[in-house]
């Protein structure tokens, strides 16, 4: 359910504006860093406050979809140290797959119910046909390797390509159609008309997913690797047909999610329903195979790009028409075409993003859905259309900036693209670009290319809780997830700004349902979201000492204007009065004294379009007699407002672009049409980018504010990053030698078969 929208934006963001301590903006080290790198931060897997754990090791089926024709579990049984072993349709019951009863204020995909072991099918290749819980991981694992189950393969859908004519589009994303394209695009005096495939992509966070649950009567606690505390806990009370209420999920350090962490996959429900036929705690962790196979897989596109221009470079026409696939089970779509909304001005446009369901493992969000394929592929055409009309890549772009959003035509809460693409270029020595083929250095061919980068920017309603403790310490606890990007710091930095205090005596205490909600790690929201609430907090806890303290008759600060109060250097300050917070607290609020806040998105947040940029520059050098292609050096320029924290925000961005280095030149994972697996088993066949092959790689933030998306002007970061990455490298690939490819990775073998490469 929507809550009502707030009048406006609280005002806490003039704190952040002033910035009196100084701590916003600063590359504050991980306030977590030393427990993670001395081992007291204890992932899902590692922890032992439940007591002590069996260990399940799930079975996952060898072909999909498929009808389960034989079960032999008895040799599993009688091993070593085995408590249950349950193979397909064995698990106690549970709701079916996709039943949704609850109210959901996020796509149903994510929240509804996900059984496992409840049928004699197998959904996918990968999908869970047994689970073994023993005393031992070692012992469950050896007796996984002896359930016995036979298939009889069902046919099955598994390519793209092959079933275009079943593409349509999801019910939530209409084909948009302005103007006629056609028509436009008939009468364009320059006319782009490209295909761009993109390949299956997986992520594999360092930390594979893991549960561990245990049951005290009706409540089950669920330590779970997830990046959405709120959604897990509805999707598991769906599925176990429990209240929410009596779900506790516990999160409190994630090694990465990149989309993959959303919805409980079977290692959380199997857990659970283990755990309570045991009556004891039960832990499962996912094979580096499992992430593969039987988690999220980022869809394979293909993308028909048609411009129309003018011979000034006018856009006339756009049309970015994709099909990408969803697994026949699970509802998603990669929506590609979706970048195109807001990127670029043109009269007529048409944006399709359709889909055909496969039996396949589960596509799903993997970092920047919709924007990370979609750019590969606008992205590209942009600098065809350039290279046609002779014009600078630039330039082209700059011509082609909206005042207004071109499919709500509402304005932009700020929009810096065109500032990142000339800081950059300056930066970057853009002017030196030649035409393709024309500089050589040796065995290689050097080129020079460069991309836009967008994403969207969200804000969405999150509380949390601030107490002030009788020593004048602050702990901040709040229903949010850390999976890796630095959320514990720039939330203790936002509440030590707001409070005057150092970072080190704020703690954190995120990752549990039991706190106030947030909507969590994903979709970039989480900074804005989860920041806004804490900062609201902070703000209602500054007014409630400054109350206290101006009410109470043994205070010094006894009958000033408590709104004039400031919070600076660990004390409060209000004219020419000040007393150190510990001291205050003790004299006012001995108990210490502990408020909520909430972020709720305002009318005017949806008045505006809200998207972060930023420009992506590369230069690569192909070599002439292999096709190999080296990065040597990358720039990425952002315009993503305030930044909170120059270091963690920069990790984020070079590891998008770096992904982006992936994206354009090694990652691909095929469908096996045999079985229905996917070719990317583990990090030894799927092929992701290593030291070794980024050179001088760099980011830089423009100093920018966005008045109309959160209070604190902060735009989301994490998936900005990627957005465009790829395509700046395949467009320096283009300069450097001349080979136009469309199909991606732009890997050695389509380089040499282009022909654009001289002999030797
Ligand atoms: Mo993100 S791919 O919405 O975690």
């Amino acid at each position: 359910m929507t809550p009502p929208d707030a009048p406006a934006f609280p005002s806490g963001g003039d704190v952040i504006e002033e910035n009196r301590n100084g701590l916003i903006g600063r590359g504050v080290v991980r306030v977590d860093g030393p427990d993670k790198v001395t081992g007291r931060a204890l992932y899902t897997y590692d922890t032992r406050e439940l007591g002590k754990a069996a260990c399940g090791v799930l079975v996952s089926a060898t072909v999909g979809p498929a009808r389960v024709t034989a079960i032999d579990l008895a040799e599993a049984r009688e091993a070593p140290g085995v408590r249950l072993v349950w193979g397909p349709a064995d698990a106690p019951p549970q709701a079916e797959h996709g039943a949704l009863v609850g109210a959901a204020d996020v796509p149903a995909r994510v929240i509804s119910a996900k059984p496992a072991l409840d049928q004699r099918l197998t959904r996918h290749f990968g999908d869970t046909v047994a689970v073994v819980v023993a005393d031992t991981f070692e012992n469950a694992r050896s007796a996984a390797g002896l359930v016995r189950i036979a298939y009889e393969a069902l046919p099955a859908a598994r390519l793209v390509a092959d079933n275009l004519g079943a593409a349509s589009s999801t019910p939530g994303d209409p084909p948009l159609e302005q103007g006629d394209v056609e028509a436009a695009l008939a009468t364009a005096e320059v006319v782009i008309d490209a295909t761009y495939t993109t390949p299956i992509q997986h992520h594999a966070a360092i930390e594979p997913h893991a549960s561990l649950a245990a049951w005290d009567g009706d409540r089950l606690t669920i330590f779970t690797a997830t990046q959405l505390l709120k959604s897990t806990r509805q999707s598991l009370a769906e599925t176990l047909q429990v209240p929410q209420a009596s779900i506790r999920v516990v999160s409190r350090y994630v090694g990465g999610g990149f989309g993959g962490k959303i919805f409980p996959l079977a290692d959380a429900v199997l857990a659970s329903l283990a755990a309570r036929a045991l009556g004891c705690p039960v832990k499962i962790a996912l094979s580096r195979h499992q992430v593969f196979q039987g988690s999220t897989h980022r869809s394979a596109t293909i993308q028909r790009i048609r411009l129309g221009s003018d011979r000034d470079g006018r856009l006339t026409a756009l049309a970015h028409e994709c099909v990408s696939h969803q697994s026949r089970f699970l509802e998603f779509n990669e929506h590609p075409g979706s970048v195109s909304k807001s990127l670029y001005a043109a009269p007529n446009r048409r944006i399709v993003n359709a889909v055909v369901d496969l039996d396949l493992p589960m596509a799903g969000a993997v970092r920047a859905p919709g924007e990370a394929s979609g750019m590969l592929a606008i992205e590209c055409a942009m600098d065809e259309l350039a290279e046609a009309l002779g014009l600078d890549p630039i330039e082209l772009r700059v011509r082609n900036e909206p005042t207004l959003d071109p499919t709500s035509g509402k304005p932009f809460g700020s929009r810096g693209l065109v500032a990142c693409m000339r800081e950059g270029a300056s930066r970057f020595s853009w002017t030196s670009r030649r035409a393709p083929g024309q500089v050589r250095d040796g065995r290689w061919l050097v080129g020079l290319g460069m991309a836009a980068a967008i994403r969207g920017n969200h804000l969405i309603r999150a509380e949390a809780q601030i107490r002030l403790e009788p020593d004048g310490g602050v702990t901040v606890r709040q229903g949010m997830t850390d999976i890796g990007t630095g959320a514990y710091t720039i939330l203790a930095q936002i509440a030590a700004e707001a409070l005057g205090v150092p970072t080190d005596q704020v703690s954190m205490e995120l990752g549990d349902s039991d706190f106030p909600p947030t909507p969590g790690s994903g979709g970039s929201f989480g900074a804005a979201s989860a920041g806004s609430a804490v900062l609201e907090a902070a703000m209602n806890l500054r007014r409630a000492l400054a109350e206290r303290a101006v009410a109470d008759p043994a205070s010094h600060f006894h009958g000033a204007q408590p709104e004039a109060a400031v919070f600076e250097d660990g004390r409060m300050v209000i004219g020419n009065r000040a007393q150190a917070m510990g001291d205050l607290v003790r004299l006012v609020a001995p108990e210490g004294l502990e408020v909520r806040g909430a972020i709720i998105p305002p009318a005017s947040y949806h008045d505006h379009s809200h998207q972060a940029h930023g420009a992506h520059f590369a230069e690569v050098g192909v070599d002439v007699v292999t096709g190999e292609v080296r990065v040597r050096r990358m720039l990425g320029v952002f315009a993503a407002g305030r930044i909170l924290n120059a270091q963690t925000a920069r990790s984020q961005v070079v590891g998008g672009m770096i992904w982006g280095v992936g994206a354009a030149l090694m990652e691909e994972s095929h469908v096996d049409a045999r079985d229905g697996s996917l070719t990317g088993w583990d990090l030894s066949a799927y092929h992701v980018p290593t030291h070794a092959d980024i050179g001088d790689l760099d980011a830089v933030f423009l100093d920018e504010r966005d008045d109309h998306g959160n209070p604190m002007k902060i735009k989301g970061i994490g998936e900005l990053g990627i957005s465009g990455a790829g395509a700046a490298i395949a467009n320096a690939i283009y300069n450097a030698c001349g080979a136009r490819l469309r199909d991606y990775p732009m890997s050695l073998d389509k380089l040499l078969a282009s022909g654009a490469l001289p002999a030797g």
